[in-house]
């Protein structure tokens, strides 16, 4: 899907300078980010978490499409949190309905790492597309 939510502040994220790994758990796939190549896919902000791992057949749930406007795209950093910008206001407020909310909770769609160091984010287990198609 991808586009713009109308109803939220626009962000310009700037796109990663530097080339960095990301490990999605609990698979244990690691895909090697070139800045050159972004974005990967149509979906959320270029450069983002969801943008990787939707070009790369990683699934992560986007009921949204990645406009900020859902939190099930929700994931938790286990490396690299520190790399991405501050989480907007509008960010936060979709992650405060996010179940299993950690302090290194973002929303896929919405965080881009800088490069400056690897990243490992772990993809909920109800967060896997299983959720929605089981109703
Ligand atoms: S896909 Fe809806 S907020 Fe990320």
């Amino acid at each position: 899907m991808g586009g713009n939510n109308p109803y939220i502040e626009s962000t310009d994220t700037p796109l990663p300078v530097q080339a960095y790994k990301i490990t999605f758990q609990p698979e244990g796939k690691t895909v090697e980010v070139d800045p050159t190549a972004l974005p990967y896919s149509r979906e959320g902000n270029p450069g983002s978490i969801l943008d990787i791992a939707i070009g790369h057949d990683v699934d992560i749930d986007h009921a949204c499409g990645g406009v900020c406007a859902c939190s099930t795209c929700h994931v938790v950093f286990k490396a690299g949190f520190a790399s991405c910008p501050d989480a907007t206001e509008d960010e936060e407020d979709q992650l405060d309905n996010a179940p299993g909310l950690e302090e290194t909770s973002r929303l896929a769609c919405q965080a881009v790492p800088s490069g400056s160091e690897d990243v490992i984010v772990e993809v909920p287990n109800w967060n896997r597309n299983l959720v929605s198609e089981e109703h």
